[in-house]
Protein backbone atom coordinates (compact mmCIF):
# COMPACT_ATOMS: atom_id res chain seq x y z
CA UNK A 1 0.00 0.00 0.00
CA UNK A 2 1.12 3.14 -1.08
CA UNK A 3 0.21 6.36 0.72
CA UNK A 4 0.01 10.58 -0.49
CA UNK A 5 -0.82 13.63 0.89
CA UNK A 6 -4.05 15.39 -0.88
CA UNK A 7 -5.09 19.00 -0.04
CA UNK A 8 -8.62 20.18 -0.87
CA UNK A 9 -8.39 23.11 -1.62
CA UNK A 10 -10.19 26.41 0.13
CA UNK A 11 -12.19 27.05 -2.92
CA UNK A 12 -13.78 23.64 -3.02
CA UNK A 13 -14.09 23.43 0.87
CA UNK A 14 -16.28 27.28 0.41
CA UNK A 15 -18.26 25.45 -2.18
CA UNK A 16 -19.67 22.81 -0.06
CA UNK A 17 -17.93 19.96 -1.71
CA UNK A 18 -15.81 18.11 0.43
CA UNK A 19 -17.94 15.23 0.67
CA UNK A 20 -18.05 15.26 -3.47
CA UNK A 21 -14.30 15.68 -3.72
CA UNK A 22 -13.96 12.54 -1.01
CA UNK A 23 -16.61 10.10 -2.49
CA UNK A 24 -14.35 10.22 -5.74
CA UNK A 25 -11.29 9.10 -4.13
CA UNK A 26 -13.22 6.01 -2.68
CA UNK A 27 -15.01 4.89 -5.56
CA UNK A 28 -12.11 4.57 -6.95
CA UNK A 29 -10.85 1.68 -3.99
CA UNK A 30 -8.87 4.39 -2.27
CA UNK A 31 -8.77 4.65 1.41
CA UNK A 32 -8.63 7.68 4.04
CA UNK A 33 -5.78 6.79 6.29
CA UNK A 34 -5.89 10.60 8.21
CA UNK A 35 -8.07 13.71 7.66
CA UNK A 36 -8.17 17.14 9.50
CA UNK A 37 -9.37 20.72 8.53
CA UNK A 38 -6.62 23.42 9.05
CA UNK A 39 -6.28 26.95 8.25
CA UNK A 40 -2.23 26.49 7.24
CA UNK A 41 0.52 29.36 8.05
CA UNK A 42 2.56 31.04 5.28
CA UNK A 43 5.23 29.26 6.61
CA UNK A 44 3.80 25.46 6.38
CA UNK A 45 2.73 25.94 2.80
CA UNK A 46 6.16 27.73 1.70
CA UNK A 47 7.83 24.27 2.89
CA UNK A 48 4.95 22.31 0.75
CA UNK A 49 5.51 24.34 -1.80
CA UNK A 50 9.41 24.87 -1.75
CA UNK A 51 10.07 23.15 -4.91
CA UNK A 52 7.93 26.53 -6.55
CA UNK A 53 9.77 29.12 -4.44
CA UNK A 54 11.38 30.40 -7.79
CA UNK A 55 8.30 30.23 -9.85
CA UNK A 56 6.93 33.62 -10.73
CA UNK A 57 3.36 32.57 -9.02
CA UNK A 58 4.92 31.29 -5.73
CA UNK A 59 3.48 34.46 -3.57
CA UNK A 60 0.05 34.27 -5.34
CA UNK A 61 0.04 30.97 -4.74
CA UNK A 62 1.01 31.33 -1.01
CA UNK A 63 -1.20 33.90 -0.35
CA UNK A 64 -4.22 32.29 -2.04
CA UNK A 65 -3.98 29.17 0.46
CA UNK A 66 -2.41 30.75 3.81
CA UNK A 67 -4.99 31.21 6.90
CA UNK A 68 -7.70 29.70 4.83
CA UNK A 69 -9.44 26.38 5.59
CA UNK A 70 -8.74 23.51 4.01
CA UNK A 71 -8.84 19.68 4.16
CA UNK A 72 -5.46 18.10 4.39
CA UNK A 73 -5.71 14.01 3.75
CA UNK A 74 -3.66 10.55 4.24
CA UNK A 75 -4.96 8.72 1.36
CA UNK A 76 -3.50 5.14 0.67
CA UNK A 77 -4.02 2.63 -1.47
CA UNK A 78 -1.90 0.19 -4.51
CA UNK A 79 -0.12 2.76 -6.15
CA UNK A 80 -2.29 6.11 -4.42
CA UNK A 81 0.01 8.45 -5.50
CA UNK A 82 -0.27 8.00 -9.85
CA UNK A 83 -3.82 6.82 -8.96
CA UNK A 84 -4.45 10.37 -7.21
CA UNK A 85 -2.79 12.67 -9.50
CA UNK A 86 -4.95 10.71 -12.47
CA UNK A 87 -8.13 11.13 -10.39
CA UNK A 88 -7.40 14.81 -9.78
CA UNK A 89 -6.45 15.50 -13.64
CA UNK A 90 -4.26 18.31 -15.22
CA UNK A 91 -3.04 21.29 -13.45
CA UNK A 92 -5.18 23.52 -15.65
CA UNK A 93 -8.79 22.39 -15.65
CA UNK A 94 -9.41 23.65 -19.02
CA UNK A 95 -6.76 21.03 -19.69
CA UNK A 96 -8.22 18.44 -17.37
CA UNK A 97 -9.50 15.28 -18.73
CA UNK A 98 -13.47 14.34 -18.40
CA UNK A 99 -14.63 13.38 -15.34
CA UNK A 100 -11.41 14.33 -13.06
CA UNK A 101 -12.08 16.46 -10.00
CA UNK A 102 -10.60 19.11 -12.01
CA UNK A 103 -12.75 19.17 -14.54
CA UNK A 104 -15.65 18.96 -12.91
CA UNK A 105 -14.93 21.32 -10.27
CA UNK A 106 -11.74 23.70 -10.50
CA UNK A 107 -12.27 27.18 -11.31
CA UNK A 108 -8.65 28.12 -12.94
CA UNK A 109 -5.19 27.52 -12.76
CA UNK A 110 -4.64 28.79 -9.23
CA UNK A 111 -8.07 28.00 -7.63
CA UNK A 112 -8.03 24.29 -9.22
CA UNK A 113 -9.67 22.74 -6.17
CA UNK A 114 -6.91 19.72 -4.96
CA UNK A 115 -3.46 18.63 -4.37
CA UNK A 116 -1.40 15.79 -4.65
CA UNK A 117 2.16 14.22 -4.02
CA UNK A 118 3.73 14.37 -7.17
CA UNK A 119 6.09 10.95 -6.25
CA UNK A 120 7.30 9.21 -3.21
CA UNK A 121 9.29 11.67 -2.29
CA UNK A 122 7.12 14.35 -1.95
CA UNK A 123 4.78 11.98 -0.48
CA UNK A 124 6.80 11.01 2.51
CA UNK A 125 7.78 14.46 2.88
CA UNK A 126 4.75 15.91 2.71
CA UNK A 127 3.13 14.00 5.47
CA UNK A 128 5.25 14.90 8.01
CA UNK A 129 4.81 18.66 7.21
CA UNK A 130 0.48 18.43 7.90
CA UNK A 131 0.64 15.35 10.00
CA UNK A 132 3.98 15.21 11.91
CA UNK A 133 5.22 18.22 12.66
P1 LIG B 1 -0.54 20.47 -6.92
O1 LIG B 1 0.93 20.46 -6.57
O2 LIG B 1 -1.31 21.57 -6.23
O3 LIG B 1 -1.17 19.11 -6.81
O4 LIG B 1 -0.68 20.79 -8.45
P2 LIG B 1 0.19 20.24 -9.63
O5 LIG B 1 1.22 19.28 -9.14
O6 LIG B 1 -0.78 19.80 -10.67
O7 LIG B 1 0.86 21.57 -10.11
P3 LIG B 1 2.25 22.23 -9.65
O8 LIG B 1 3.04 22.47 -10.88
O9 LIG B 1 2.86 21.49 -8.52
O10 LIG B 1 1.76 23.66 -9.13
C1 LIG B 1 1.34 23.81 -7.79
C2 LIG B 1 0.13 24.73 -7.75
O11 LIG B 1 0.53 26.03 -8.14
C3 LIG B 1 -0.51 26.67 -8.86
N1 LIG B 1 0.00 27.09 -10.16
N2 LIG B 1 -0.21 28.26 -10.65
N3 LIG B 1 1.00 29.33 -13.91
C4 LIG B 1 0.39 29.45 -12.73
O12 LIG B 1 -0.14 30.47 -12.39
C5 LIG B 1 0.39 28.29 -11.84
N4 LIG B 1 0.99 27.14 -12.10
C6 LIG B 1 0.74 26.37 -11.01
C7 LIG B 1 -1.63 25.67 -9.01
O13 LIG B 1 -2.62 25.97 -8.02
C8 LIG B 1 -0.97 24.34 -8.74
O14 LIG B 1 -1.89 23.42 -8.21
MG1 LIG C 1 2.57 19.71 -7.53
Amino acid sequence: MERTLVLIKPDAVKRNIIGKIIDIYEENGLYIENLKMISPTRRILENHYDEHREKPFFEELIDSLSDKILVAMIIKGDEAISRVRKINGATDPVKAEEGTIRNLYAKSIRHNTVHGSSDLESAEREIRIWFED
